[in-house]
């Protein structure tokens, strides 16, 4: 008897793959095609072998039959790895260079797309709180994956990742000790809540729909990079409409708006290592 690993995957062509995209955006809207083929290939295949299918029809059956399913697929084909203080020197420069602008804001609005499992609006949020503007500020969490914002809101890490975490933060320009900010079982560090009352965790699919709100700073880190260079222009444009004017955003470090149709000047640089820059003053 054949196992659900060592049962024949089919492999999948690109006209499979197409029919699979149209009928994942027909039916959720989500944009498939904008994703790097070869990662969305592999990701499928594994998404296939878990539900022991060898084909993109038989998924497609799967979904159809139950449109749920939709959240657990979400789940399965992105790339939820993150961290706390993660990109630690990106989170210093962001410090500098966004800060003083923020602390000139009565409620600066800060927007994260694509944050997984939290630790980057816990990072985020304690950065903001030894600044003195964390109680003023209202953040807008989001992500693509039903299961990751869950995760994100018990706004905890497992023990193991505190060391590292402990390390970063201090590499970011952290003040004292990140004990200062939660309490530890035998297994898992729970960060106080008090932390997130000003936070707001939000489904939100970054190739589909706008929030029509406008931010003063965005996080989109480490989101991008998996999508497809060709299709970039249209993500990051979508983000710089969400952004207020003078309002600053921040990506991966690996990640760039080179693939954005800079027209008018609109978006000037202010960290090509770090990745963090504003949209003009004077938007025309
Ligand atoms: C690698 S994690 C990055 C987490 C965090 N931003 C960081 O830098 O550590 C990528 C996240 O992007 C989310 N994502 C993928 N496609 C998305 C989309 N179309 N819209 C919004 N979020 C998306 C995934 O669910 C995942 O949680």
């Amino acid at each position: 008897m054949q196992s659900s690993s060592t049962k024949d995957l089919e492999d999948i062509s690109n006209e499979e793959l197409q029919a699979f995209s149209s009928f994942i955006y027909d039916a959720y809207g989500l944009r498939l095609d904008w994703y790097n083929q070869s990662s969305l290939i592999r990701r499928l295949h594994r998404v296939l072998q878990l539900n022991r299918l060898t084909n993109l029809t038989q998924l497609a059956l799967l979904m159809s039959r139950n449109k749920d399913y939709f959240w657990r697929f979400t789940d399965l084909f992105t790339v939820q790895v993150t961290e706390l203080f993660r990109e630690p020197l990106a989170l210093r420069e962001l410090k500098t260079t966004t800060f003083p602008f923020l602390e000139r804001l009565l409620n600066p609005k800060i927007l994260v797309v694509g944050t997984s499992s939290g630790e980057e609006v816990i990072s985020l949020c304690i950065m903001l709180k030894e600044a003195g503007m964390l109680s003023r500020s209202q953040i807008i969490a989001t992500d693509l994956s039903q299961k990751a914002l869950e995760k994100a809101k018990d706004f905890a890490v497992s023990k193991t990742k505190i060391e590292h975490a402990e390390m970063n933060y201090l590499k970011a320009g952290g003040e004292q000790s990140l004990k200062a900010y939660y309490q530890a079982t035998s297994s898992m560090c729970y960060f106080h809540k008090e932390l997130m009352e000003n936070v707001e965790w939000s489904l939100f699919d970054l190739t589909q729909s706008e929030l029509g709100l406008q931010f003063d700073l965005i996080l989109c880190k480490n989101v991008l990079i998996y999508f497809n260079h060709q299709y970039q222009s249209k993500p990051l444009s979508r983000l710089v409409r969400h952004l207020r004017p003078g309002g600053f955003m921040a990506l991966g470090e690996k990640e760039s708006m080179a693939f954005y149709r800079n027209e008018n000047y609109l978006i000037q640089t202010v960290s090509s290592e770090y990745k963090i820059y504003r949209k003009s003053l004077k938007v025309l």
